[in-house]
């Protein structure tokens, strides 16, 4: 069904409303603007506000000496003071001040006295392994004889650096509280988790949960980087309104987002990988390291993660694999679309790729002939079910994208352009479905029929332009058999669904969508009968379709049936529940069913290299996606576009760059590079796999949000194909992101050792 995105006008028109658009609905409402530590790691040894209270405008300044409650929003350790008295990152905040103008807060955190006293720092992964200084790990997952490495016909010994990535949501982030009629905190957050944002704000303010209620309307893009980061400038607004009894709007600028908040993580990896001779892959052992930054945030989860994909879609016998988070004087590093699975996917394609040129054996050979077969189970003990569609996707695509010819042809086309080389690849994906924690895998719905047959829903889920709301919204109406626009779904606030997981994992319309199906269906049974007896049929007869119910030889409109039932004292409002059956996973063993499924997909991509600037142009990509039956192709189609230029980006042209001092140095659009259309692939084909229906998930549908990122690796392999051109297709070092200068000296090492290696150039016919 083509329903389109249910707030495509309003974004396209500007009407949608995001959260700071609602400032003008308070009156008297205080700005907030932080005081910016100039240090990466420093002590704070005095703090005095005096000269900010002169401040015309300013009405107030926020330090711990305010908070009623406990001052630290961390989310999963208390590791992340409000008012920190040790500073921890470049421009980590210290104070608040609230002004009647932003420019009055801004004046005002500029006039704050502090003093520090300057200590120094770990900037980078290595030096955080120098210094012993982690924030978790060893976490680890091992099986198989790991001994067989040592006898492997190929061994790869080598190390990956893995750039991190800023989620440059054009939302940035930001909050509003004010205190409610009943003397409670209301607070409007861009949040992906307001059930948690409520518990932090009432942690803060040491009141209990019912006190809170925290609303989000819909995000301006999140990407993981509002899971739990929205937490602490919610934090902030209420403390704020407490203290002030004023409503306090904290809205981050551009520049404040990007200082301030996390980023995926930049990883280093260590690895030994052992093939045979075949290519197929024997033993791997892999040590990750995550630049975790300053706190834990969600770094534990994240890394698991990767625990979980460092096999991607590849059966590996004998798998050791540990993951450290690494403490660094950073931005605390965060969820991020892949959430860690992405890095580790990295590698052992990074590993595949360098074999297959050792081994002389294609890519795209070594990789299927790793693949998972039906019956086949992970490192972790998980049963990969349904791996027959991988191989399905495969062969389907290199089919349809006329990967063979094109082989053949871009081989050729290359002898004959020496300073420009053509290169494709083909890369799967295999992504696990599940949040990692089990507990977290339960969705809520709260749905509300009026007796003139319009209909509310209300679920746990939040809208981030993901489509959730779209699809939520078609499987109510489904149940119901009425049309779209007769439901209105209401923006997602913890007192109408409690306890609520992060809108995460991909998950959103699995558990709030299932949830809102069983609510559906509850009150679909209770007018069941009411129809029947309407319609003077039995009730096996009764139809719901098109706003109409249907029975025998007689139809009443779905408003008149609920009248009925109505009048017939039958409740016409539902709560739903869902909780994803049997999964579970032991830390301890490492084993278990973390997954309730895996989505499967493949990517296809062809680049153009060229030699003498390392400027990349991606000519072409074709994607085969698995997602089950879809709900809603229109924004299948968008989430798999979108995520796989989000991960081209990632690979190729966002460098994360801090200087010497510990400052976010790409600290804004104009120093970090965003795809934008110019990255866009020039040909872009998406489909569907199709009669791929999912047993056991929401109308047979399949979760879409994040697998396609790491679709993008292709494109990263096809840079790497034609690096490998300008030489005589020795294998390719690259660390990542393969910006142009990487790949410009890739290039140059390449034809280095070209000349090296003392081969004769392959001789060539220029046939044209
Ligand atoms: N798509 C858009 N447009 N904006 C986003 O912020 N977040 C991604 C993905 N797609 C995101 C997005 C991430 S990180 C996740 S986990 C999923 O959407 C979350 O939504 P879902 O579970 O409903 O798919
Ligand atoms: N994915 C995304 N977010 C999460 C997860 C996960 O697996 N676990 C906890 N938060
Ligand atoms: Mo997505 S990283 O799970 O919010």
């Amino acid at each position: 069904m083509s329903v389109p995105h249910e707030s495509a006008h309003g974004h396209v028109t500007g009407e949608a409303i995001y959260t700071d658009d609602a400032i003008a609905r308070h009156p008297g409402l205080l700005h907030a603007w932080p005081v910016l530590a100039p240090h990466a790691h420093a002590m704070v040894t005095s703090l005095d506000a005096t000269p900010v209270l002169a401040e015309p405008g300013v009405v107030a300044v926020l330090t711990g000496a305010d908070v009623p409650g406990e001052g630290d929003t961390g989310a999963n350790r208390r590791d992340e003071p409000m008012f920190p008295t040790e500073v921890m990152f470049f421009n980590q905040p210290v104070a608040w001040v609230l002004a009647t103008t932003l420019d009055a807060a801004r004046q005002g955190a500029a006039r704050m006295n502090v003093t520090y006293s300057a200590l120094p720092a770990i900037l980078t992964i290595e030096q955080a392994i120098a210094a012993n200084s982690y924030l978790a790990g060893p976490l680890r997952i091992a099986s198989g004889d790991m001994s067989v490495l040592a006898s492997s016909a190929l061994r790869i010994d080598d190390e990956l650096d893995i750039g991190g990535q800023e989620h440059f949501y054009l939302e940035t982030q930001s909050a509003i509280a004010w205190i409610d009629e009943s003397g409670g905190v209301a607070v409007q957050s861009s949040t992906q988790h307001p059930a948690e944002t409520q518990e932090v704000v009432a942690r803060v303010l040491g009141l209990p949960k019912h006190q809170i209620t925290v609303e989000c309307l819909r995000m301006g893009g999140a990407f993981g980087g509002k899971e739990v980061q929205a937490n602490v400038w919610a934090a902030v607004a209420a403390l704020g309104a407490w203290k002030t009894r004023r409503p306090v709007r904290v809205r981050l600028t551009r520049a404040l987002d990007v200082a301030l908040t996390g980023k995926r993580h930049p990883y280093l990896a260590r690895y030994s990988a052992g093939l045979a001779s075949d290519g197929r892959l024997e033993a791997l052992r892999l040590e990750l390291f995550s630049d975790g930054g300053w706190s834990l945030d969600l770094s534990e989860p994240v890394m698991w993660r990767s625990l979980f994909h460092c096999d991607n879609a590849y059966r590996i016998p004998a798998i050791e694999v540990t993951g450290r988070v690494c403490r660094t004087h950073k931005t605390s590093q965060t969820a991020f679309r892949g959430f860690g699975g992405p890095q580790a996917m990295l590698v052992i394609e990074d590993i595949l790729s360098r074999a297959a040129r050792r081994l002389s054996i294609p890519a795209a050979v070594i990789r299927e002939r790793n693949f998972y077969r039906d019956g086949d189970v992970t490192h972790y003990g998980q049963q990969v079910d349904e791996a027959r569609r991988m191989s399905v996707i495969w062969t389907e695509l290199k089919k349809t994208s006329g990967f063979d010819v094109r082989r053949a042809e871009i081989d050729r086309v290359n002898q004959t352009t020496p300073h420009r080389k053509r290169g494709l690849a083909i890369t799967p994906v295999k992504f696990g479905i599940s949040f990692t924690a089990t507990f977290f895998n339960q969705g809520g719905a709260l749905v509300l029929v009026y007796r003139d047959g319009s209909v509310q829903v209300n679920h746990g889920g939040t809208e981030m332009g993901q489509g959730l709301v779209t699809k939520v919204r078609q499987i109510a109406a489904r149940l119901l058999g009425v049309s779209p626009d007769r439901i209105r779904m209401m923006a997602t606030r913890t007192d109408k669904v409690p306890n609520t997981s992060a809108t995460a994992a991909s998950a959103g319309t699995d558990l709030n969508g299932a949830a809102v199906a069983d609510a559906c269906a509850q009150i679909r049974s209770r007018l069941l009968p009411v129809a029947a007896s309407v319609l003077e049929c039995d009730p096996t007869a009764v139809r719901f379709d098109h706003d109409m119910v249907v029975g025998g030889e007689r139809a009443r409109t779905f408003a008149a049936v609920c009248e009925a039932a109505y009048r017939q004292r039958i409740p016409l409002f539902a709560q739903g529940y869902y909780r994803t059956p049997n999964i579970h996973f032991d830390q301890a063993t490492g084993r278990g069913r973390p997954f309730h499924y895996f989505v499967f997909g493949a990517a296809v991509s062809e680049v153009e290299v060229d030699g003498f600037t390392g400027a990349c142009r991606l000519l072409r990509t074709d994607i085969l996606e698995d997602v089950g039956d879809s709900i809603s192709e229109i924004v299948d189609r968008g989430q798999i576009e979108g995520g796989f230029v989000q991960g081209v980006g990632w690979l190729t042209i966002e460098e994360l760059l801090w200087d010497a001092q510990g400052r976010v140095a790409s600290a804004g659009a104009s120093t970090y590079k965003l795809p934008s259309w110019s990255e866009m692939p020039e040909v872009f084909n998406v489909s569907f796999l199709e009669r791929a229906s999912q047993p056991d998930v929401v109308f047979g549908s399949k979760a879409v949000g994040e697998p396609p990122l790491m679709l993008a690796i292709s494109v990263r392999e096809a840079i790497r194909d034609a690096i490998a051109a300008f030489g005589h297709g020795e294998e390719v070092r690259l660390h990542s992101p393969a910006t142009p200068e990487r790949i410009f000296f890739a290039v140059q090492r390449v034809r280095a050792e070209a000349v090296r290696g003392l081969k004769e150039p392959e001789v060539t016919e220029v046939t044209d």
